[in-house]
């Protein structure tokens, strides 16, 4: 569906975002995650938003899962609607950074062409890709919901990293290895990574 723009007008809004920055204390960001399944995306975002949160901070995580309840309930996994999928969630994210927040988003996104689109319609400056690295055996291993075993039965068919393809980023700003590091040095990681970036202070 290609609808045509004519008759939509951009809406300004009175109040700059580095005015919405200086009062948070913190730029606006998108955090990237991406990850196969059980990599631990979602535990890694929730606990640097809750160290974040601690420290008075605008943050929000949005998890592939939970987005799929509402907001993409109409999506499955074929390669079409994950790149639907990713799209809404690049607009939905990058219009909670103009609201001024850390926005943590928790996606498969197995694509390099999504993440690539998704950074160009955010902005190069900040959005970070943080790459989940775990092997897929340690995954598959955690099955944290047990759908491995489901995808290895050929019960769930395009299973990311069984029956549909992960393309690992090739220059992610922040690799973390979920296999090794505990979760606290994995936290550490995304904390330091956005202090040297400038998106927080202290
Ligand atoms: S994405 O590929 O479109 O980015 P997304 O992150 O939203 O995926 O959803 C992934 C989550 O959906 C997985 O963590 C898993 O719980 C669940 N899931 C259900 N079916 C599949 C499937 N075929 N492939 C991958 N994940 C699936």
């Amino acid at each position: 569906m290609n609808l045509s723009k004519k008759n939509i007008f951009w809406q300004q809004s009175s109040i700059k975002l580095e005015n919405r920055q200086i009062k948070n204390g913190h730029a606006g960001a998108v955090l990237w995650f991406t990850g196969l399944s059980s990599s631990g995306k979602s535990t890694l975002a929730h606990n640097v938003e809750k160290h974040l949160f601690d420290l008075g901070m605008q943050v929000y995580v949005l998890d592939g899962d939970n987005v799929r309840h509402g907001l993409c309930g109409d999506l499955g996994f074929s390669v079409e609607d994950r790149i639907e999928n990713i799209r809404r969630i690049s607009e939905v994210s990058k219009l909670f950074m103009n609201a001024g927040f850390i926005v943590l988003t928790a996606f498969i996104a197995p694509y390099q062409i999504q993440r690539k689109r998704a950074k160009k319609l955010i902005g190069t400056t900040n959005f970070l890709e943080i790459y989940c690295q775990c092997p897929l055996e340690v995954c598959e291993e955690r099955d944290v919901k047990g759908l491995y075993k489901q995808a290895r039965n050929g019960k769930i068919k395009d299973f990311t990293g069984i029956s549909s393809c992960y393309e690992e980023p090739l220059s992610p700003d922040l690799a973390v290895n979920t296999a090794q590091l505990s979760l606290e040095e994995s936290t550490n990681k995304v904390i330091n990574l956005l202090q040297n970036r400038g998106i927080i202070h202290g």
